[in-house]
């Protein structure tokens, strides 16, 4: 089994991923969920993580709140596309399990030097906040963590905040950049993956056709994320970013990639967040990471829907 913490900014996509992991016991064992502010501020993504963990019957799962803000930059938020809840489309209780007293930063570095070296696998599907202060301020726990996993940048279709980045990376840069120049493992799920994974309505018809709670909230959830690109794109369906992360710890033969070197925008305002991938390898600088570019997308919603079956 693997041990992951997961880090996250619910969202129904990280909704997706969360339930993913709690559907798949057997090979993956969750050591906590760390909220961030990203989709939502802070307040609404710890509401947000705690409802799906109670959603799953994992309300033993330890919740942990993390930073409110980018480490430099103010909070971008996307209820344009998640909602004002960070999790409409459903209409759900409130959580009744509280979160923990521990701040999610300390809960990382603590549990990075307790467990032990190379166990630990750290999955990000928000902004890259958590993460860039626990390596600031533990810089011993990079090389301790097994790989991490990130949803986030884009190379070859631009990003889909601003036309130069993704929004987990646009969020929150300085801190992606401390990821990527950690010497962490990274593997990096692009929107160039998460792009060929879109919520057709005959996928979404399966998940319904499972007929448990969990399911049904899973698609009323997907029905109202996908609407965003559905009316701007007249595309069948949304693109579903967030379980590539938690699908590539379960079935990594679902995609391909190369390794490379990714560096982030810092600097300029015109392509802030923007991930600079060598996928050519021009540059001779180190890879960093293997980037991910293709994804058997029935592949990878069969493996949803059979997880999703579980809960
Ligand atoms: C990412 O941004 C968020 O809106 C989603 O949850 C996903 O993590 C996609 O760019
Ligand atoms: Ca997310």
């Amino acid at each position: 089994r693997r041990k992951i913490i997961i880090d996250t900014d619910p969202g129904q996509d990280d909704a997706a991923a969360l339930m993913l992991a709690f559907g798949s016991p057997e090979e993956i064992e969750v050591l906590g969920v760390c909220a961030v502010a990203g989709n939502v501020p802070l307040r609404l993504t710890s509401r947000n993580a705690r409802i799906v963990c109670e959603l799953a019957r994992r309300s033993d799962i330890g919740v942990y709140e993390g930073a409110d803000k980018p480490l430099e930059r103010p909070l971008v938020t996307a209820e344009h596309v998640h909602g004002k809840t960070g999790l409409d489309g459903a209409a759900l209780d409130e959580p009744k399990m509280s979160v923990r007293p521990q701040h999610a930063v300390d809960f990382i570095v603590e549990t990075l030097r307790r467990e032990e070296e190379g166990t630990v696998t750290l999955c990000t599907l928000g902004p890259l906040t958590n993460i860039g202060m626990a390596l600031r301020r533990a810089p011993d726990i990079a090389p301790r963590v097994r790989e991490l996993v990130m949803m986030g940048g884009g190379f070859s279709e631009g990003g889909n905040i601003t036309p130069a980045a993704e929004f987990n990376i646009f969020v929150d840069p300085q801190a992606a950049d401390i990821v990527f120049r950690s010497g962490i493992p990274i593997v990096m799920m692009p929107l160039d993956v998460t792009h060929q994974l879109m919520t057709t309505k005959a996928r979404v018809a399966r998940i319904a056709a499972i007929g448990t709670r969990p399911a049904r909230v899973m698609v009323d959830w997907l029905e109202f994320f996908e609407r965003f690109d559905v009316e701007k794109y007249g595309s069948d369906g949304g693109p579903l970013h967030d379980p590539t992360v938690i699908a590539y710890l379960l079935k990594p033969e679902l995609f391909t990639g190369r390794n490379c070197n990714v560096e982030i925008e810092t600097n300029s305002e015109l392509t802030m967040g923007m991930t600079v991938v060598d996928w050519w390898r021009v540059s001779g600088r180190t890879p960093n990471a293997r980037v991910m570019r293709h994804v058997d997308s029935d592949g990878f919603f069969d493996l949803l829907t059979e997880r999703l079956a579980r809960l």
